[in-house]
């Protein structure tokens, strides 16, 4: 027994150097694959007070600017993972994916990003990526409008390329009927109730007329004097007034709350795609009701939701860099 004993112990005396290499590396193989709340905590604790102050300053100017930072995370995230790839310019060696179609005339904000991230590049030179800076950005920004918050994960690091025919590929178009969205976040890993949950986002913002006009035109879905108000700004013909822009959520456009889904209720969805999730198919028309008829469940679902957006495929370890300007690569 005592001799058994003894044999064990030495037995893990030779062995536990190995045992501790081992059991080190695989958790760095871990940490390095993923996303942390105190990335910066010892590095760069200003990046939340600079970035919550940055949103408040932008807002003061353009109440709109915050559902267009909401969106850049988003589409950022859809190319490639968040990798900060959306706010590349054209260059020598680069075709930005702010021309590809979902974007071009579209994504906004651009000039937050790089005011918030040169006032984090003087707290902290070289540490925060601008893919969190925009994680940390669409947070804030939903907070501002008087949504729910969450604990932003960090430690993205950032592209050194853009991908335009990806971003044409990827980021969802509002033509999509409901298998469309459902197979699109699913490319992404993102389940059937993410897309709903994530699609409540259309509570803030705008969209122009080139984006609803086939459904106030040629879609049944939808309210009949709803279809009709919208018509008189936005002309059936394709490349007329075609920037005209109209609120996603009618009634509270600078509100983050579940009228969005309230709406989709009553037929008053103003894309394509926002009326999918409310048209016949059980299993979406219950989280629609379930988000319309209970806030607290939306905001708790939105937050999970988007934090599992902001874990795709994010660059870490010694892949990608830390720009220090984010519209090119260092
Ligand atoms: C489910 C698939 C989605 C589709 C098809 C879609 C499509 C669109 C379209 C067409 C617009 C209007 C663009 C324009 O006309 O300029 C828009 C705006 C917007 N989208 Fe989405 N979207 C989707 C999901 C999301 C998600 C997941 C988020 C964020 C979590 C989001 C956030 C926004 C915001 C905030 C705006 C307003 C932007 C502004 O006012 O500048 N969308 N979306
Ligand atoms: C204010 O917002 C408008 C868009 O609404 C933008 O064109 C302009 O550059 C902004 N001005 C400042 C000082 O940020
Ligand atoms: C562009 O890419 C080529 C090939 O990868 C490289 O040799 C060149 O230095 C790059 N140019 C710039 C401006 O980054
Ligand atoms: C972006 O839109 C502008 C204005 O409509 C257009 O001239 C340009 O060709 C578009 N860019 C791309 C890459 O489609
Ligand atoms: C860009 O994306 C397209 C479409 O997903 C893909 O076919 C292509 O290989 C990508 N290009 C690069 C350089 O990664
Ligand atoms: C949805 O769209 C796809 C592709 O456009 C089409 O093949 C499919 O039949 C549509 N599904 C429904 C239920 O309309
Ligand atoms: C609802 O839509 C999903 C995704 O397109 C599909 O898999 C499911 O069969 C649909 N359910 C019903 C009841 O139509
Ligand atoms: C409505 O659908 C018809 C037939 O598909 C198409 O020719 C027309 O351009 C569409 N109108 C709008 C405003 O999308
Ligand atoms: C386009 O918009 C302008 C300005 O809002 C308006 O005067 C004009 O009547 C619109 N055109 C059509 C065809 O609706």
């Amino acid at each position: 027994m005592a001799y058994a004993e003894l044999k064990l112990k030495l037995k893990l005396k030779l062995y536990s150097p190995y045992l501790i290499v081992l059991v080190l590396s695989l958790s760095l193989v871990i940490i390095q694959g993923r996303l942390s709340t105190n990335f910066y905590a010892s590095t760069c604790p200003c990046v939340f007070p600079i970035v919550k102050e940055g949103i408040k300053e932008a807002t003061m100017n353009d109440s709109r600017v915050a559902a267009s930072l909401l969106r850049l995370h988003f589409h950022d995230c859809f190319v490639n993972g968040c990798d900060g790839s959306i706010l590349l310019d054209d260059g020598p060696n680069i075709t930005s994916e702010k021309t590809a179609v979902p974007n071009n005339q579209s994504a906004r904000g651009f000039e937050v990003v790089d005011n918030i991230k040169a006032r984090v590049e003087k707290a902290c030179p070289g540490v925060v990526s601008c893919a969190d800076i925009l994680a940390i950005i669409a947070r804030d920004s939903v907070v501002h409008y008087g949504g729910p918050t969450w604990e932003v994960r960090l430690g993205r690091r950032d592209s050194l390329t853009a991908n335009r025919s990806a971003a044409n590929q990827f980021i969802p178009p509002p033509s999509l009927n409901l298998s469309g969205l459902v197979s699109n976040f699913q490319n992404q890993g993102l389940s059937f109730k993410d897309m709903v949950v994530l699609s409540g986002a259309h509570t803030v913002g705008f969209a122009r007329c080139v984006s609803y006009r086939p459904h106030i035109y040629n879609d049944s879905n939808i309210d009949p004097t709803f279809a009709q108000s919208l018509q008189a700004t936005c002309p059936g013909q394709t490349g007329v007034n075609d920037t005209i822009l109209q609120p996603l959520d009618l009634q509270t456009r600078f509100c983050f709350d579940n009228n969005y889904y309230q709406n989709l209720l009553v037929k008053k969805g103003l894309l394509h795609s926002d009326q999918q999730l409310y048209n016949g198919n059980t299993t979406s028309d219950s989280l629609v009701k379930k988000y319309a008829t209970n806030q607290c469940q939306f905001f708790k679902d939105f937050a999970k939701s988007i934090v599992k957006m902001g874990n795709i495929k994010p660059l870490t370890g010694n892949n990608g860099e830390i720009r220090l300007n984010c519209r090119k690569p260092n």
